[in-house]
């Protein structure tokens, strides 16, 4: 089955058609085509995602996107404009009849102008006839923003007829955390039960995954989530957003050359609070009360670095440790944007094997742990594969919950 997945709910703007071979979770998958723009460049001059800005980029980028894809994956034919059709129509109407014209421009009425771009694109593409359904993020994230995703799948799926599924973006971090890892092209094996630690920029949160489409969140930030933490202690040393790969970057160079820290007791906020939940605030307000006032050098902005990345470090790993153990979890899945930080690799990699040696560690590629479409066509997939259908990924959820 092909699968075309749709991701807009943050600063990615990502399209991609999938080839699925077999059921969830047992299939391999081949990427026909993949393709993505990140708004980074313009949100970083003002060091966060404004969501209206972030919607005008989707909206820009996304035919040309499935343009990209569905060439990569050769499934675009351009049409010949006069040999099909009597060349007394209009040219707005060779491919495409005026009603049908009328229900894109009824389905993209929040979205003017791409709906005039999208059907621009369809008078001169005919797009295969080869795709069994439009996977999308529905949630959660930018609201204006995943609008445009949305809308633009159902315009799909009325021009392709196939169905939408709706997925969740944090199934989708799960099942991009799997892919590829153990065995090429497919979704790693996992033991239940599992937990998952979802840490992102707009989410910080463990998952209990009792089974495929079966989640409970047992904890979750009380306030930042962890990602953007990192984006606002970024900002507030004057460095470029996204925060996470910069401040990473800068503590490696403190470890390395081993740098005193530059603010000694760092809090380590609710380590001790008898629950699972996080908070990132203080560690965030500890950061600016340091800084206040003073000139920050190089060096004081590397060794702070380091500082506010082993205190957040340290805070994942306890939380995880103590329910991975309350669980009694055979399978930790790590995912999301800030999953990609390799201090966060080793620290938990190496401590894990010592607290928890038999449990199975996941982490996505590098490539996959920030937002991408790969990740929601996995989920799709798992949501439409036959005989799994009812208990498949976030279908049943275990609190009755619609998100996670
Ligand atoms: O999952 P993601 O791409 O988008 C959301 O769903 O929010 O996560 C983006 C977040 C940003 O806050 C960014 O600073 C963080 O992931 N991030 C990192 C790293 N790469 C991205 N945080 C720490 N270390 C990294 N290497
Ligand atoms: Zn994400």
């Amino acid at each position: 089955m092909k699968i075309l997945s749709i991701e807009t709910s943050a600063d990615e703007t990502a399209v991609s058609i999938i080839e699925a071979t077999g059921e969830f979770p047992d299939a391999t998958y081949e990427i026909l085509g993949n393709a993505l723009h990140s708004q980074i460049e313009l949100h970083t001059q003002y060091g966060g995602i404004f969501p209206m800005m972030a919607k005008r980029e989707h909206a820009k980028a996304i035919v040309p996107l499935l343009q990209n894809a569905l060439e990569e994956a050769g499934m675009l034919i351009k049409s010949s404009p006069g040999i099909e059709q009597p060349p007394a129509l209009p040219s707005s109407s060779r491919n495409l009849e005026q009603s049908r014209v009328e229900r894109l421009h009824e389905i993209l009425i929040k979205e003017p102008e791409l709906a005039d771009t999208f059907i621009t694109f369809l008078e001169s593409h005919d797009i295969k006839d080869e795709i069994g359904c439009i996977a999308v993020t529905s949630g959660p994230g930018l609201e204006p923003a995943l609008w445009v995703g949305v809308s633009f799948a159902k315009a799909l799926s009325f021009i392709l007829n196939v169905p939408v599924v709706p997925i969740n973006h944090m199934e989708g971090h799960i099942l991009a955390s799997l892919y590829d890892v153990v065995q090429d092209d497919a979704i790693a094996e996992v033991r239940f039960p599992a937990l998952a630690l979802l840490i992102s920029g707009g989410h910080t949160e463990l998952v209990l995954i009792k089974n495929w489409g079966f989640y409970e969140k047992v904890g979750q930030t009380k306030d930042d989530a962890v990602g953007e933490a990192f984006d606002k202690v970024a900002r507030m040393m004057g460095l470029p957003y996204p925060g996470g790969p910069e401040i990473g970057r800068r503590a490696k160079i403190a470890r390395e050359e081993k740098l005193p820290p530059f603010k000694k007791d760092m809090p380590r906020p609710m380590l001790h609070s008898g629950d699972l939940n996080f908070s990132f605030s203080g560690i965030k307000t500890s950061v600016r009360n340091a800084i206040e006032g003073k000139e920050l050098t190089e060096t004081n902005k590397n060794a702070l670095s380091r500082d506010f990345e082993d205190a957040v470090t340290e805070v994942l790993l306890k939380k995880t440790q103590t329910a991975l153990t309350q669980y009694g979890a055979q399978t930790l899945i790590v995912g999301g944007g800030v999953s990609a930080s390799s201090h966060i690799r080793e620290i938990f990699q190496t401590e894990l094997l010592h607290s928890h040696p038999d449990i199975e560690v996941y982490f996505p590629q590098p490539k996959l742990s920030t937002d991408n479409s790969i990740m929601i066509a996995l989920a799709g997939h798992a949501h439409v594969t036959e005989g799994r259908t009812a208990g498949a990924v976030g279908l049943i959820r275990a609190d009755g919950n619609k998100s996670l």
